[in-house]
């Protein structure tokens, strides 16, 4: 198809409501085909994919072990619903489960599969209120947990919110943003925020609280340390179980560690995980403690594609390629490669207000004046543009859209991160 033709063609037959998620309004850009960390356009223009088409695409595009795993699994059977048993689900279970921490309490993981992250953040909810026969849920303000049912109760962004109700059940505490939160750049206020919330809008025994380790979409907030732990233990004591939302921070991407949750020393009950987890492939899911899964098990829980095997398969080369090449090492010194140029950006342009992240979640945050904090995001539109003709994709985080968010698939280059940070120094140059 021709451009025009495409984009007219888009208009024409997709839902209008798509208009509002397009990039680059106005002057769409087309992707043609992908390999390692760029993509190409309809002209063959080649581009450094910063969003990791919103990270899903952790390996990188045509990885020969996820092409030879899927199209092994295509041509044996691509489809097993739940109903039957099949070797690629249970496999990878087993291996997922490898990967991670050993639970001291003696119970195990287990694992239930879904096909986006927000029908897996939808059965976290469900099994935290069937285990605590408690309701109510508590999410952070500035949170991103997908855009359906209970994920959308839970999603704290005005932009995704009708003027009607929502799905009732949840409360939102202050986040802890060093930033720029109400409270500054502290801890205690938030966890003591977080206790008031709970004894003055819930019935003071909740169901559980999710929190991802960097809020992504929200614009690259980390949790600043302390506050995963400081926060379980009052959900504890509330009768709720803690959720962590690795959809974003989950294998491998933060370097530090394959899990966000790890580096604040913190054993959540429940871990909903999506994106990165298939190379591309939807898949999502939850793996919790076999406690809080037996709870459930009273029900009869089913989605017809979940654990499909070309999706298992396709993440099953996930777990194998992140080992196997060294990825999650490679995400850290890319990362810390990066927010040392980034940083060497903020000291030399004033537009640059602060520098966060870890690893490949990495955000550059544009304002107008560092002490006002006001976002900038016309600049941000421009030097957005800028990039796009360098051949940089970068999309923009937070609800004030002045954060640009670095999250390329992990077999990022040491040279493509050097490029990026010349591209940005110059589009922050050019005004
Ligand atoms: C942290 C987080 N949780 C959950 C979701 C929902 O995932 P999905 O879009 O696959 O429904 C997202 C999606 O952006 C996310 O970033």
């Amino acid at each position: 198809m021709l451009r025009d033709e495409l984009i007219a063609a888009r208009e024409r037959y997709l839902s209008p409501s798509l208009g509002t998620t397009s990039l680059y309004a106005g002057n769409p850009l087309i992707l043609s085909h992908g390999q390692g960390q760029y993509v190409f356009d309809e002209s063959g223009k080649r581009f450094l994919d910063c969003t990791g088409q919103n990270m899903c695409v952790s390996l990188g595009f045509a990885h020969p072990v996820t092409m030879a795993m899927v199209s092994e699994q295509m041509h044996r059977l691509q489809h097993a619903t739940t109903l039957f048993y099949n070797e690629q689900s249970v496999c990878y279970a087993r291996e997922l489960v490898a990967h991670l921490p050993v639970r001291e309490d003696g119970e195990d993981w287990v694992v239930q599969l879904s096909n986006s992250g927000a029908e897996a953040i939808d059965l976290a909810y469900m099994m935290a209120r069937a285990h605590t026969g408690h309701y109510e849920m508590v999410a952070l303000r500035n949170a991103y947990h997908g855009l359906q049912f209970g994920a959308a109760g839970s999603t704290s962004f005005n932009t995704n919110r009708f003027a009607s109700p929502g799905m009732q059940g949840f409360v939102h505490a202050m986040h802890p943003d060093q930033y720029k939160g109400s409270f500054g750049a502290v801890l205690e206020p938030y966890l003591l925020e977080l206790k008031r919330l709970i004894a003055a809008s819930t019935s003071g025994r909740i169901a559980g609280m999710i929190i991802e380790p960097i809020q992504g979409s929200g614009g690259v907030v980390p949790m600043p340390p302390g506050y995963m732990e400081g926060a379980f233990r009052i959900i504890r004591d509330a009768g709720g179980v803690c959720i962590s939302d690795e959809v974003q921070t989950g294998f491998g991407r933060l370097g530090s560690a394959y899990w966000g949750f790890v580096d604040h020393g913190v054993l959540p009950d429940i871990i909903v995980l999506g994106k990165g987890m298939g190379n591309g492939f939807p898949i999502a899911g939850v793996v919790c403690r076999r406690s809080v899964a037996e709870s459930f098990a009273r029900m009869k829980f089913f989605n017809t594609y979940a654990g499909n095997p070309v999706a298992c398969a396709a993440a099953r080369s996930v777990l194998k390629v992140i080992d196997d090449e060294g990825l999650q090492t490679h995400a850290r010194l890319c990362g810390e490669r990066l927010l040392a140029g980034l940083m060497r950006l903020k000291a030399r342009h004033e537009l640059i207000g602060d520098v966060r992240g870890k690893g490949l979640i990495l955000g550059i945050e544009l304002v107008r004046d560092r002490v006002t904090r006001e976002p900038a995001v016309e600049e941000g539109t421009r030097v957005q543009a800028r990039l796009r003709e360098a051949g940089f994709i970068l999309v923009r985080g937070s609800p004030t859209r002045n954060t640009f968010r670095i999250n390329p698939p992990l077999c990022i280059s040491f040279d493509d991160a050097d490029a990026l940070l010349d591209a940005f120094d110059q589009a922050l140059a050019a005004g």
